[in-house]
C-alpha cells in the first residue's frame, strides 16, 4: 500500500470487491535487441479493494506471473472519493526468507554511479561508510538503503533480482533495508517540496518487479521487465538503427585536450567568442573531427560523437546556473556548416551533445530549437548529460518531475527522428520498448572513471553490472580502451583501465547494448590494429542471445547471433580471478563448419601486471565443439564466429 500527505492511508482496511484473472501467451518483436522475437507468457490477477471507513476508496493491485518471476503494480480508478492525491511513501515490503548476500548500491537520489559492494544483508551496515564513496552530486539516503536493480544471492543459491519496470510519473524506487528481519520497503524519491508522487485518478505506479532463479543465466536472460512494459509507441521506426560510434571524447579524459575553449571565465551566452584568446587545447576543432569522421568512414562506424562543440564550457559547473548553453551556438573553431557537408560526404553522421549541466529548465525551454538545429544540420542522434544539481533547484535526478522529463525528451525527439543515448538519467525500467530511440543510457559507473579515480572499475565491476543497471534496459558503457595505460599519455598520474585488453574486447557482448562507443582514441586503434578488427567486426543487433555461464561478480559468458545474418559472437569476461570459460557451439547449425577468431589473453596476461599480453587464432569448429579458454585475472576471451569457406576448411585446424 501506500501512506499519503494530509489523508489517510491506503495500505488496511480493504475488502474485496472484485477479481478478475487472465491468460496471455504471445510473442513480440523489438525494434532492436537481444532476440529478435520475446515470448509475453504471464498470468495475471487483478483484484480491486474498497476501503469502506475512508468514503469507500478503491485501490487496484494487478499482479502478472511469469515462469521466472512476478510483477505487481497499484491502480487507482477514477472514483469520486480519490481525485487528486500526493504520496508521502510507498509501502510496499519485499519481506526476504533469509540473510541473502546483497550486490549493492547506497540508496541515492541523484546517482548511481558507485561501485559495488558484495555482502550479506545482516553486514551492510558495517560497510555502509565505505560502500558511500564519494560522487559528484551526491545525495545519500542517510538510514540503511539501496538502489535497485538489486541483485541477491540465498544460501542455498537461489538468485532473486528485485528492480521496477515502466516507471512514468512517479518517482524511482530505492529499497530500505532492516537488516536484522531481512526486509526491503521502498523509499521511492522526494522532490524539492519533500512530496513524493502527484497522482491523479485514474492513474497507476510502475511495476514492481521480482525475478528469480536458480541459475544465474536465467536472471540475465529474462525478458520479464520489458514484457511489463507497454508496446512500442511509434507508428513507424524504421529511422531507429543500433549503431557502433567513435567520439571526441576519450581524449579529454585522457587530458590531450579540452570541452573549453578559452580559459577565461567571464564568458556569457552573448559573449563574442570570436574577440577571446583560445587556449589552443579545445578538441571539437572542425579539422580534429574531421579525421575522426574519415576514421569512421575508414572503419565502418556509423557516427562520431562530438562533445565541446557549443560555447558555454568555460562555465560547465556544478553550480546550479539557470542559463548555460544554447546548444545551438558552436565555437568558431566548430564550423556546422562545413562538417555536416563533410560528414555526408564520407557517409557518418556526427551524434550531437547536449550536456546540460542539470539546468534542465534551461533545457527544457530550448529543446526544440536544438531538435530542429540538429535536424537542419544533419545530425539523428544525440547523446544527453545530467552532470550537477538539477535546476528546478531542489529537485532530483530520480525524481518524478525528472523521470517526466527524461521521457519527454525521448518521444519530443522521436518527433524529430533523433536517437538519444542519456547519461545520469534515471536507472532504466525498460522504457526501450516502448521508447526505441531512447537507444541507451549511462546511469551507472562507465569507464570515464578509470580517468577520473586511481579506483576506476575494478574488475569484478563488469561483472556484476548485467545483474544489476543493466536488468532495466541498455548501457552506454563505452568500452574498446585498447591502451589500457592511461597515465602513458603523460598528463594524469596512476590512472589505468583494470582489465586485460581482450576483456575490453569481451565488453561489447557481456554488455548488451544497441549503442556501442569504441570509446579509445584513433591512434590507439592504428597501434593494436589486429585487436581492433574485432570491435569493427562485431554486431549490436541480434537474432538470438544465450547466456552460456553466469555468477553475479564473478564471470560471464554470453555467445549471441548477428540479425539477419550467419554469424555469431561470443564474450567472456572474468573478475579479478582468472578462470577458464567452458564455451559451446552448439547453438550453430548442425553440420556446419565455421571458422572461430578467438581472441585470447595471453599465457602470461593480467589486468594488474600485464594487461596488454594477447593472442589471435583461426580455428575451424562446429556444433559438437567445446572450448576450454583459460581468462587472465581481469581478463576475457572474443570470439567472431562465421561459416567457412571450401578454403578455410582446406587450410585451418580444427583443434583449439
Ligand atoms: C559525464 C558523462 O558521463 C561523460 O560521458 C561526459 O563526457 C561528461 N559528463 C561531460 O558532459
Ligand atoms: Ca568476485
Amino acid at each position: 500500500g501506500l501512506s499519503l500527505q494530509k489523508a489517510p492511508s491506503m495500505i488496511d482496511g480493504f475488502t474485496l470487491v472484485e477479481v478478475k484473472q487472465s491468460l496471455v501467451d504471445s510473442v513480440w518483436h523489438p525494434v532492436w535487441g537481444e532476440q529478435k522475437q520475446i515470448r509475453d507468457n504471464h498470468r495475471e490477477l487483478f483484484v480491486l479493494l474498497k476501503q469502506s471507513a475512508v468514503k469507500g476508496r478503491e485501490i487496484g493491485i494487478r499482479f502478472r506471473l511469469f515462469d521466472d518471476g512476478l510483477g505487481f503494480r497499484y491502480e487507482f480508478p477514477k472514483q469520486n472519493s480519490l481525485s487528486h492525491f500526493v504520496i508521502a511513501q510507498e509501502q510496499t515490503q519485499f519481506n526476504l526468507a533469509g540473510d541473502h548476500t546483497a550486490y549493492w548500491i547506497p540508496g541515492d537520489y541523484d546517482t548511481n554511479e558507485y561501485l559495488y559492494t558484495t555482502c550479506k544483508i545482516s553486514k551492510m551496515r558495517s560497510l555502509q561508510k565505505q560502500a558511500t564513496i564519494f560522487i559528484q552530486d551526491q545525495c545519500v539516503i542517510k538510514n540503511l538503503s539501496t538502489q535497485t536493480p538489486l541483485m541477491l544471492k540465498s544460501d542455498d543459491g537461489l538468485y532473486i533480482n528485485i528492480h521496477e519496470a515502466g516507471l512514468i510519473d512517479y518517482p524511482a524506487m530505492c529499497l530500505n533495508v532492516n537488516d536484522t528481519t531481512f526486509s526491503l520497503s521502498s523509499h521511492i524519491v522526494p522532490d524539492a517540496a519533500n512530496s513524493r508522487g502527484y497522482m491523479q485518478t485514474d492513474c497507476k505506479t510502475p511495476w514492481r518487479t521480482i525475478v528469480v532463479s536458480d541459475k544465474a543465466t536465467d536472471i540475465l536472460a529474462s525478458k520479464l521487465i520489458l514484457n511489463l512494459n507497454e508496446p512500442c509507441a511509434y507508428a513507424q521506426t524504421d529511422w531507429i538503427k543500433p549503431m557502433k560510434y567513435i567520439g571526441v571524447w576519450w581524449e579529454y579524459f585522457l587530458g590531450l585536450t579540452k570541452w573549453s575553449y578559452t580559459f577565461s571565465n567571464n564568458v556569457k551566452l552573448d559573449t563574442d567568442y570570436t574577440k577571446l584568446k583560445p587556449h589552443g587545447l579545445h578538441g571539437a576543432t572542425t579539422d580534429n573531427v574531421k579525421k575522426y569522421i574519415d576514421f569512421a568512414a575508414e572503419n565502418g562506424f556509423s557516427a562520431v560523437l562530438v562533445e565541446g562543440w557549443n560555447i558555454g564550457w568555460e562555465r560547465y559547473s556544478f553550480l546550479w546556473k539557470e542559463e548555460n548553453f544554447d546548444y545551438i551556438t558552436p565555437y568558431p573553431d566548430f564550423d556546422v556548416q562545413a562538417l555536416r557537408d563533410y560528414a555526408a560526404m564520407r557517409g557518418v553522421k556526427i551524434m550531437m551533445h547536449h550536456e546540460t549541466a542539470s539546468s534542465v529548465s534551461n533545457y527544457e525551454r530550448r529543446m526544440k530549437d536544438a531538435f530542429q538545429f540538429m535536424v537542419d544540420n544533419g545530425y539523428n542522434s544525440v547523446k544527453t548529460g545530467y552532470v550537477g544539481a538539477i535546476t528546478p533547484r531542489g529537485e532530483h535526478h530520480d525524481s518524478q518531475w525528472m523521470v517526466n522529463h527524461y521521457a519527454r525528451v525521448a518521444r519530443l525527439a522521436a518527433d524529430y527522428k533523433i536517437m538519444v543515448n542519456s547519461h545520469e538519467a534515471v536507472r532504466p525500467t525498460g522504457l526501450c520498448r516502448t521508447y526505441p530511440n531512447w537507444l541507451a543510457q549511462e546511469s551507472a559507473r562507465g569507464t570515464e572513471f578509470e580517468s577520473i579515480s586511481e579506483t576506476g572499475n575494478p574488475p569484478e565491476h563488469t561483472c556484476i553490472l548485467p545483474f544489476t543497471r543493466l536488468m532495466g534496459g541498455p548501457m552506454d558503457y563505452t568500452p574498446g580502451i585498447l591502451e589500457t595505460d592511461i597515465s602513458s599519455f603523460g598528463k594524469k598520474k596512476n590512472r589505468r583501465v583494470h582489465t586485460t585488453l581482450v576483456k575490453q574486447l569481451a565488453l561489447y557482448l557481456t554488455m548488451y547494448s544497441p549503442l556501442q562507443m569504441a570509446a579509445d582514441i584513433p591512434d590507439n586503434y592504428r597501434k593494436y590494429a589486429d585487436a581492433f578488427q574485432f570491435i569493427k567486426d562485431v554486431a549490436v543487433d541480434w537474432d538470438e542471445s544465450y547466456y552460456l555461464e553466469a555468477e553475479p561478480g564473478d564471470y560471464v559468458t554470453v555467445a549471441r547471433k548477428a540479425k539477419g545474418e550467419n554469424k555469431w559472437f561470443v564474450g567472456g569476461i572474468t573478475d579479478e580471478n582468472p578462470r577458464v570459460a567452458v564455451i559451446p557451439f552448439n547453438y550453430l547449425d548442425a553440420g556446419k563448419w565455421y571458422v572461430a577468431t578467438i581472441y585470447a589473453d595471453g599465457r602470461d596476461a593480467d589486468y594488474n601486471l600485464n594487461p596488454k599480453s594477447y593472442t589471435i587464432r583461426q580455428v575451424l569448429v562446429n556444433s559438437k565443439k567445446v572450448l576450454k579458454q583459460s581468462l587472465a585475472p581481469g581478463g576475457g576471451v572474443a570470439i567472431s564466429i562465421q561459416e567457412a569457406t571450401s578454403n578455410q576448411r582446406k587450410n585451418l585446424k580444427s583443434k583449439f
